[in-house]
Protein backbone atom coordinates (compact mmCIF):
# COMPACT_ATOMS: atom_id res chain seq x y z
CA UNK A 1 0.00 0.00 0.00
CA UNK A 2 1.03 3.57 -0.73
CA UNK A 3 4.30 2.45 -2.51
CA UNK A 4 3.01 4.65 -5.22
CA UNK A 5 4.04 8.03 -2.84
CA UNK A 6 7.61 5.82 -1.55
CA UNK A 7 8.15 5.61 -5.78
CA UNK A 8 7.45 9.44 -6.33
CA UNK A 9 9.52 10.95 -3.56
CA UNK A 10 12.35 8.06 -4.04
CA UNK A 11 12.56 10.06 -7.41
CA UNK A 12 12.37 13.53 -6.14
CA UNK A 13 15.92 12.63 -4.15
CA UNK A 14 17.04 11.12 -7.48
CA UNK A 15 16.66 14.29 -9.26
CA UNK A 16 18.49 16.38 -6.97
CA UNK A 17 21.23 14.22 -7.17
CA UNK A 18 20.99 14.77 -11.08
CA UNK A 19 21.05 12.13 -13.82
CA UNK A 20 24.62 12.68 -15.74
CA UNK A 21 24.52 11.35 -19.06
CA UNK A 22 26.55 8.38 -18.69
CA UNK A 23 24.88 7.31 -15.82
CA UNK A 24 21.87 7.49 -17.22
CA UNK A 25 23.36 5.15 -20.31
CA UNK A 26 24.76 2.78 -17.73
CA UNK A 27 20.85 2.68 -16.01
CA UNK A 28 19.09 2.35 -19.28
CA UNK A 29 21.27 -1.08 -19.66
CA UNK A 30 20.96 -2.19 -16.42
CA UNK A 31 17.46 -1.55 -16.32
CA UNK A 32 16.33 -3.37 -19.93
CA UNK A 33 18.36 -6.29 -18.66
CA UNK A 34 16.41 -6.76 -15.57
CA UNK A 35 13.79 -6.63 -17.69
CA UNK A 36 14.43 -9.15 -20.26
CA UNK A 37 15.76 -11.53 -17.42
CA UNK A 38 13.20 -14.70 -17.08
CA UNK A 39 12.52 -16.06 -13.34
CA UNK A 40 12.03 -19.38 -12.77
CA UNK A 41 9.16 -19.67 -10.61
CA UNK A 42 7.68 -22.75 -9.13
CA UNK A 43 4.36 -24.20 -10.94
CA UNK A 44 1.85 -24.59 -8.91
CA UNK A 45 -2.22 -25.59 -9.59
CA UNK A 46 -5.30 -24.53 -6.92
CA UNK A 47 -8.90 -24.54 -7.86
CA UNK A 48 -10.79 -21.83 -8.37
CA UNK A 49 -12.88 -21.77 -6.80
CA UNK A 50 -12.07 -23.75 -3.44
CA UNK A 51 -14.96 -26.67 -2.74
CA UNK A 52 -16.45 -26.64 0.58
CA UNK A 53 -14.35 -28.36 3.30
CA UNK A 54 -15.28 -30.82 5.74
CA UNK A 55 -16.19 -28.39 8.31
CA UNK A 56 -18.49 -26.82 6.04
CA UNK A 57 -20.55 -29.72 4.76
CA UNK A 58 -20.52 -31.07 8.20
CA UNK A 59 -22.41 -27.85 9.12
CA UNK A 60 -24.46 -27.94 6.28
CA UNK A 61 -25.44 -31.39 7.31
CA UNK A 62 -26.50 -30.29 10.84
CA UNK A 63 -28.11 -27.40 10.06
CA UNK A 64 -30.37 -29.23 6.92
CA UNK A 65 -31.26 -32.62 8.98
CA UNK A 66 -34.53 -33.57 9.45
CA UNK A 67 -36.58 -35.33 11.67
CA UNK A 68 -36.47 -39.03 10.19
CA UNK A 69 -39.82 -40.23 8.13
CA UNK A 70 -42.49 -42.36 8.57
CA UNK A 71 -40.52 -45.65 7.75
CA UNK A 72 -37.46 -44.03 10.00
CA UNK A 73 -35.27 -43.61 7.10
CA UNK A 74 -33.10 -40.46 7.31
CA UNK A 75 -33.18 -38.69 4.19
CA UNK A 76 -29.64 -37.28 2.99
CA UNK A 77 -29.73 -33.75 4.15
CA UNK A 78 -27.41 -32.20 1.17
CA UNK A 79 -29.75 -33.95 -1.18
CA UNK A 80 -30.73 -31.38 -3.78
CA UNK A 81 -28.24 -29.11 -2.66
CA UNK A 82 -26.13 -27.10 -5.14
CA UNK A 83 -22.88 -27.58 -3.44
CA UNK A 84 -20.67 -26.00 -6.36
CA UNK A 85 -22.82 -23.00 -7.12
CA UNK A 86 -22.70 -22.39 -2.65
CA UNK A 87 -18.51 -22.81 -2.91
CA UNK A 88 -18.29 -20.17 -5.73
CA UNK A 89 -20.78 -17.92 -3.80
CA UNK A 90 -18.96 -18.33 -0.71
CA UNK A 91 -15.34 -17.71 -2.59
CA UNK A 92 -16.54 -14.66 -3.73
CA UNK A 93 -17.80 -12.85 -0.73
CA UNK A 94 -14.33 -14.22 1.20
CA UNK A 95 -12.40 -12.55 -1.58
CA UNK A 96 -14.31 -9.44 -1.84
CA UNK A 97 -13.53 -9.56 1.88
CA UNK A 98 -10.06 -9.74 1.35
CA UNK A 99 -9.45 -7.31 -1.43
CA UNK A 100 -11.41 -4.33 0.41
CA UNK A 101 -9.63 -5.36 4.49
CA UNK A 102 -6.42 -6.05 3.32
CA UNK A 103 -4.94 -6.78 -0.12
CA UNK A 104 -5.73 -3.04 -1.85
CA UNK A 105 -5.55 -4.04 -5.43
CA UNK A 106 -8.35 -1.20 -6.25
CA UNK A 107 -5.50 1.54 -5.09
CA UNK A 108 -3.77 0.51 -8.98
CA UNK A 109 -6.47 -1.41 -10.78
CA UNK A 110 -9.69 1.15 -10.34
CA UNK A 111 -12.40 0.44 -7.45
CA UNK A 112 -14.23 -1.34 -10.53
CA UNK A 113 -10.78 -3.63 -11.67
CA UNK A 114 -11.42 -2.04 -15.05
CA UNK A 115 -7.82 -0.50 -14.78
CA UNK A 116 -6.43 2.07 -12.70
CA UNK A 117 -2.89 4.08 -11.84
CA UNK A 118 0.05 2.95 -9.68
CA UNK A 119 2.36 6.60 -11.36
CA UNK A 120 1.55 8.80 -13.42
CA UNK A 121 4.69 11.11 -13.64
CA UNK A 122 6.64 11.30 -16.55
CA UNK A 123 10.01 11.62 -15.84
CA UNK A 124 9.44 8.60 -13.23
CA UNK A 125 7.08 6.37 -16.11
CA UNK A 126 3.52 5.74 -16.54
CA UNK A 127 2.89 2.69 -14.70
CA UNK A 128 -1.02 1.82 -14.97
CA UNK A 129 -2.74 -1.37 -13.50
CA UNK A 130 -4.20 -3.28 -16.15
CA UNK A 131 -8.05 -4.32 -16.72
CA UNK A 132 -8.58 -7.93 -14.48
CA UNK A 133 -12.45 -7.89 -15.72
CA UNK A 134 -13.70 -10.33 -18.53
CA UNK A 135 -14.50 -7.05 -20.68
CA UNK A 136 -12.47 -5.95 -23.89
CA UNK A 137 -8.64 -5.12 -22.76
CA UNK A 138 -9.10 -7.55 -19.70
CA UNK A 139 -5.36 -9.08 -19.56
CA UNK A 140 -6.52 -12.62 -17.30
CA UNK A 141 -9.19 -14.15 -19.46
CA UNK A 142 -6.10 -16.96 -20.33
CA UNK A 143 -4.36 -17.01 -16.74
CA UNK A 144 -4.16 -20.24 -14.77
CA UNK A 145 -3.66 -20.77 -10.79
CA UNK A 146 0.12 -21.01 -12.26
CA UNK A 147 -0.17 -17.49 -13.72
CA UNK A 148 -1.66 -16.14 -10.89
CA UNK A 149 0.48 -17.59 -8.39
CA UNK A 150 3.46 -16.06 -10.49
CA UNK A 151 1.85 -12.76 -10.82
CA UNK A 152 0.57 -11.83 -7.62
CA UNK A 153 2.70 -14.00 -4.91
CA UNK A 154 6.28 -13.76 -7.37
CA UNK A 155 5.84 -10.25 -9.41
CA UNK A 156 6.81 -12.41 -12.34
CA UNK A 157 4.51 -12.22 -15.65
CA UNK A 158 3.57 -15.17 -17.61
CA UNK A 159 5.82 -14.79 -20.24
CA UNK A 160 8.53 -14.91 -16.79
CA UNK A 161 9.97 -11.84 -16.93
CA UNK A 162 9.79 -9.06 -14.37
CA UNK A 163 6.85 -6.61 -13.26
CA UNK A 164 6.97 -3.33 -11.78
CA UNK A 165 3.53 -4.69 -9.50
CA UNK A 166 4.69 -4.30 -6.01
CA UNK A 167 3.38 -7.91 -4.53
CA UNK A 168 5.80 -7.95 -1.43
CA UNK A 169 2.60 -7.34 0.45
CA UNK A 170 1.29 -10.84 -0.87
CA UNK A 171 3.63 -13.29 -0.47
CA UNK A 172 1.94 -14.80 2.86
CA UNK A 173 -1.16 -15.46 0.74
CA UNK A 174 -2.30 -18.59 1.13
CA UNK A 175 -3.52 -20.64 -2.60
CA UNK A 176 -7.49 -20.53 -0.79
CA UNK A 177 -6.95 -16.50 -0.33
CA UNK A 178 -5.51 -16.22 -3.68
CA UNK A 179 -8.33 -18.27 -5.68
CA UNK A 180 -10.99 -16.30 -3.82
CA UNK A 181 -9.68 -13.42 -4.58
CA UNK A 182 -9.89 -14.42 -7.98
CA UNK A 183 -13.15 -15.73 -7.97
CA UNK A 184 -14.04 -12.45 -6.76
CA UNK A 185 -12.84 -10.33 -9.52
CA UNK A 186 -14.25 -13.07 -12.44
CA UNK A 187 -17.64 -12.25 -10.67
CA UNK A 188 -17.21 -8.52 -11.54
CA UNK A 189 -18.75 -6.76 -14.66
CA UNK A 190 -17.07 -6.94 -17.10
CA UNK A 191 -15.32 -3.17 -18.21
CA UNK A 192 -14.03 -2.51 -21.47
CA UNK A 193 -11.05 -0.75 -21.19
CA UNK A 194 -7.62 -1.54 -22.89
CA UNK A 195 -4.64 0.19 -20.76
CA UNK A 196 -1.41 1.24 -21.93
CA UNK A 197 1.90 -1.02 -20.99
CA UNK A 198 3.97 0.55 -18.67
CA UNK A 199 6.23 2.96 -19.88
CA UNK A 200 9.67 4.13 -17.88
CA UNK A 201 10.57 7.56 -17.97
CA UNK A 202 14.36 8.71 -17.34
CA UNK A 203 14.01 8.94 -13.31
CA UNK A 204 12.04 5.50 -13.11
CA UNK A 205 14.66 3.86 -15.56
CA UNK A 206 17.62 4.97 -12.64
CA UNK A 207 14.80 4.16 -9.92
CA UNK A 208 15.10 1.18 -11.39
CA UNK A 209 18.90 0.21 -11.82
CA UNK A 210 19.95 1.50 -8.69
CA UNK A 211 17.33 -0.53 -6.70
CA UNK A 212 15.18 2.18 -5.34
CA UNK A 213 12.41 0.63 -6.89
CA UNK A 214 12.15 -2.86 -6.10
CA UNK A 215 10.92 -5.58 -7.82
CA UNK A 216 9.35 -8.12 -6.29
CA UNK A 217 10.79 -10.76 -8.94
CA UNK A 218 14.38 -10.21 -7.49
CA UNK A 219 13.85 -11.04 -3.90
CA UNK A 220 10.65 -13.23 -3.55
CA UNK A 221 11.47 -16.92 -2.90
CA UNK A 222 10.62 -18.90 -6.26
CA UNK A 223 10.35 -22.39 -5.35
CA UNK A 224 8.98 -22.03 -1.48
CA UNK A 225 5.72 -24.12 -0.71
CA UNK A 226 3.20 -21.56 0.14
CA UNK A 227 0.17 -22.56 2.58
CA UNK A 228 -2.93 -23.88 1.44
CA UNK A 229 -5.58 -22.56 3.91
CA UNK A 230 -5.13 -19.48 5.79
CA UNK A 231 -4.37 -20.35 9.50
CA UNK A 232 -7.85 -20.63 11.54
CA UNK A 233 -9.47 -17.65 12.50
CA UNK A 234 -8.99 -18.62 16.47
CA UNK A 235 -5.44 -19.16 16.27
CA UNK A 236 -2.38 -16.81 17.47
CA UNK A 237 -0.82 -17.74 13.64
CA UNK A 238 -4.17 -15.69 12.00
CA UNK A 239 -3.02 -13.05 13.65
CA UNK A 240 0.63 -12.94 12.56
CA UNK A 241 -1.48 -13.82 9.14
CA UNK A 242 -2.84 -10.60 8.99
CA UNK A 243 0.06 -8.67 10.31
CA UNK A 244 2.20 -9.46 7.12
CA UNK A 245 0.79 -6.22 5.38
CA UNK A 246 2.21 -3.98 8.17
CA UNK A 247 5.47 -4.98 8.05
CA UNK A 248 6.45 -3.10 4.64
CA UNK A 249 6.37 0.23 7.22
CA UNK A 250 6.49 -1.30 10.71
CA UNK A 251 9.08 -3.62 10.17
CA UNK A 252 9.53 -7.34 10.60
CA UNK A 253 9.84 -6.84 14.23
CA UNK A 254 7.03 -4.06 15.13
CA UNK A 255 9.23 -2.08 16.56
CA UNK A 256 8.25 1.05 13.84
CA UNK A 257 10.82 3.48 13.05
CA UNK A 258 11.63 5.21 9.76
CA UNK A 259 9.56 3.65 7.02
CA UNK A 260 12.57 2.15 4.11
CA UNK A 261 11.98 3.22 1.20
CA UNK A 262 9.25 5.43 2.34
CA UNK A 263 8.29 8.97 1.01
CA UNK A 264 10.73 11.60 2.95
CA UNK A 265 8.23 13.72 4.75
CA UNK A 266 6.72 10.29 6.32
CA UNK A 267 6.68 10.39 9.93
CA UNK A 268 8.64 7.35 11.14
CA UNK A 269 6.17 4.35 11.61
CA UNK A 270 4.88 3.93 15.45
CA UNK A 271 6.12 0.55 17.58
CA UNK A 272 3.27 -1.88 17.84
CA UNK A 273 4.87 -4.15 20.64
CA UNK A 274 3.99 -3.70 23.91
CA UNK A 275 7.02 -1.81 25.22
CA UNK A 276 7.30 2.29 26.35
CA UNK A 277 7.61 3.61 23.15
CA UNK A 278 4.64 1.62 21.79
CA UNK A 279 1.57 0.21 22.69
CA UNK A 280 2.13 -0.64 26.61
CA UNK A 281 -0.79 1.05 28.29
CA UNK A 282 -3.17 0.43 25.17
CA UNK A 283 -6.28 -1.75 25.28
CA UNK A 284 -8.15 -4.06 22.52
CA UNK A 285 -10.63 -0.38 22.15
CA UNK A 286 -7.70 1.84 22.16
CA UNK A 287 -6.25 -0.31 18.98
CA UNK A 288 -9.50 -0.42 17.52
CA UNK A 289 -10.06 2.60 17.42
CA UNK A 290 -6.53 4.14 16.01
CA UNK A 291 -7.65 1.59 12.98
CA UNK A 292 -10.97 2.56 12.41
CA UNK A 293 -10.74 6.40 13.52
CA UNK A 294 -7.36 7.31 12.46
CA UNK A 295 -6.43 8.73 15.95
CA UNK A 296 -3.60 7.79 18.29
CA UNK A 297 -4.86 6.80 21.90
CA UNK A 298 -3.87 10.98 22.77
CA UNK A 299 -6.70 11.44 20.04
CA UNK A 300 -3.82 13.07 17.90
CA UNK A 301 -4.82 12.27 14.18
CA UNK A 302 -2.52 10.03 12.54
CA UNK A 303 -0.85 11.47 9.66
CA UNK A 304 -0.52 9.84 6.09
CA UNK A 305 0.38 7.18 4.98
CA UNK A 306 -1.64 5.36 8.09
CA UNK A 307 -4.59 7.75 7.95
CA UNK A 308 -4.92 5.67 4.42
CA UNK A 309 -5.77 2.58 6.66
CA UNK A 310 -8.95 3.60 7.97
CA UNK A 311 -10.60 2.47 4.71
CA UNK A 312 -9.14 -1.19 5.12
CA UNK A 313 -10.31 -1.28 8.51
CA UNK A 314 -13.50 -0.67 8.07
CA UNK A 315 -14.00 -3.85 6.80
CA UNK A 316 -12.01 -5.93 9.47
CA UNK A 317 -14.30 -8.05 11.41
CA UNK A 318 -13.99 -8.38 15.45
CA UNK A 319 -12.52 -11.59 15.25
CA UNK A 320 -9.69 -10.19 12.88
CA UNK A 321 -8.69 -6.89 15.13
CA UNK A 322 -8.85 -9.39 18.46
CA UNK A 323 -6.44 -11.62 16.38
CA UNK A 324 -4.16 -8.89 15.29
CA UNK A 325 -3.98 -7.53 18.67
CA UNK A 326 -3.44 -10.59 20.14
CA UNK A 327 -0.51 -11.00 18.11
CA UNK A 328 0.86 -7.70 18.53
CA UNK A 329 0.63 -8.38 22.35
CA UNK A 330 2.52 -11.71 22.38
CA UNK A 331 5.54 -9.92 21.19
CA UNK A 332 8.52 -9.14 22.68
CA UNK A 333 8.67 -5.41 23.83
CA UNK A 334 11.08 -3.81 21.73
CA UNK A 335 12.54 -0.02 22.47
CA UNK A 336 11.97 1.83 18.72
CA UNK A 337 14.70 1.42 15.73
CA UNK A 338 16.20 4.78 15.20
CA UNK A 339 17.50 4.32 11.95
C1 LIG B 1 0.70 -0.56 -6.14
C2 LIG B 1 -0.07 -0.82 -7.33
C3 LIG B 1 -0.68 -2.20 -7.54
C4 LIG B 1 -1.38 -2.98 -6.65
C5 LIG B 1 -1.71 -2.67 -5.19
C6 LIG B 1 -1.79 -4.17 -7.38
N1 LIG B 1 -1.34 -4.11 -8.68
FE1 LIG B 1 -1.62 -5.54 -10.12
N2 LIG B 1 -0.59 -4.38 -11.47
C7 LIG B 1 -0.04 -3.13 -11.21
C8 LIG B 1 0.63 -2.65 -12.39
C9 LIG B 1 1.38 -1.33 -12.52
C10 LIG B 1 0.47 -3.64 -13.41
C11 LIG B 1 1.06 -3.65 -14.82
C12 LIG B 1 2.40 -4.31 -14.61
C13 LIG B 1 3.23 -4.66 -15.81
O1 LIG B 1 2.73 -4.68 -16.95
O2 LIG B 1 4.42 -4.96 -15.57
C14 LIG B 1 -0.32 -4.71 -12.78
C15 LIG B 1 -0.69 -5.88 -13.44
C16 LIG B 1 -1.44 -6.90 -12.89
C17 LIG B 1 -1.84 -8.09 -13.59
C18 LIG B 1 -1.66 -8.37 -15.07
C19 LIG B 1 -0.30 -8.74 -15.55
C20 LIG B 1 -0.31 -9.03 -17.06
O3 LIG B 1 -0.50 -10.19 -17.42
O4 LIG B 1 -0.16 -8.08 -17.82
C21 LIG B 1 -2.52 -8.88 -12.69
C22 LIG B 1 -3.12 -10.24 -12.93
C23 LIG B 1 -2.56 -8.14 -11.43
N3 LIG B 1 -1.88 -6.95 -11.58
C24 LIG B 1 -3.20 -8.58 -10.28
C25 LIG B 1 -3.28 -7.86 -9.07
C26 LIG B 1 -4.02 -8.32 -7.89
C27 LIG B 1 -4.86 -9.58 -7.80
C28 LIG B 1 -3.81 -7.37 -6.92
C29 LIG B 1 -4.28 -7.40 -5.47
C30 LIG B 1 -4.07 -8.64 -4.77
C31 LIG B 1 -2.96 -6.33 -7.50
N4 LIG B 1 -2.67 -6.66 -8.80
C32 LIG B 1 -2.52 -5.20 -6.82
C33 LIG B 1 -0.09 -2.46 -10.00
C34 LIG B 1 -0.68 -2.92 -8.82
C1 LIG C 1 2.40 2.48 4.40
C2 LIG C 1 2.95 2.43 5.73
C3 LIG C 1 2.12 1.80 6.86
C4 LIG C 1 1.43 0.61 6.83
C5 LIG C 1 1.29 -0.39 5.68
C6 LIG C 1 0.87 0.45 8.15
N1 LIG C 1 1.22 1.50 8.95
FE1 LIG C 1 0.62 1.82 10.90
N2 LIG C 1 1.61 3.59 10.93
C7 LIG C 1 2.37 4.10 9.91
C8 LIG C 1 2.89 5.40 10.31
C9 LIG C 1 3.79 6.29 9.49
C10 LIG C 1 2.39 5.66 11.61
C11 LIG C 1 2.63 6.92 12.43
C12 LIG C 1 1.69 8.01 11.95
C13 LIG C 1 1.80 9.31 12.72
O1 LIG C 1 2.72 9.44 13.52
O2 LIG C 1 0.95 10.19 12.49
C14 LIG C 1 1.59 4.49 11.97
C15 LIG C 1 0.91 4.36 13.18
C16 LIG C 1 0.17 3.25 13.56
C17 LIG C 1 -0.52 3.11 14.83
C18 LIG C 1 -0.58 4.15 15.95
C19 LIG C 1 0.35 3.78 17.08
C20 LIG C 1 0.42 4.84 18.16
O3 LIG C 1 1.29 4.71 19.06
O4 LIG C 1 -0.35 5.80 18.13
C21 LIG C 1 -1.10 1.87 14.82
C22 LIG C 1 -1.95 1.25 15.92
C23 LIG C 1 -0.76 1.24 13.56
N3 LIG C 1 0.01 2.11 12.80
C24 LIG C 1 -1.16 -0.02 13.19
C25 LIG C 1 -0.95 -0.59 11.93
C26 LIG C 1 -1.41 -1.91 11.54
C27 LIG C 1 -2.11 -2.89 12.46
C28 LIG C 1 -1.06 -2.08 10.23
C29 LIG C 1 -1.33 -3.27 9.32
C30 LIG C 1 -2.70 -3.74 9.27
C31 LIG C 1 -0.37 -0.86 9.81
N4 LIG C 1 -0.32 0.01 10.86
C32 LIG C 1 0.11 -0.65 8.54
C33 LIG C 1 2.61 3.51 8.67
C34 LIG C 1 2.01 2.34 8.21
Amino acid sequence: MMKKLAIALGAVVVLVLGVAGGTFAWAKSRTSAQFSKKFEVHQVDFPIPFPLGEQELAQLRTERAGPPDADGGVADPLAGVDLEALAKERAIARGKHLVQSRYACTECHGENFGGGTMIDAPPIGTFKGKNLTAGQGGVVAKYTASDWDRMVRHGVKPDGTATVMPSMDYLEMSDRELSDVVSYLRSLPPVDNTVPEVVFGPVGTMLIATGQIRLTAETAPHQSPHAVEPPAENSPAFGKHLASVCVGCHNAEFSGGPIVGGDPSWPPALNLTPHADGLAGWTFDDFKRAMLEGKRKNGQDLRLPMSTMKTYAQHLTDAEFKAMWGYFQSLPAKPTQKK
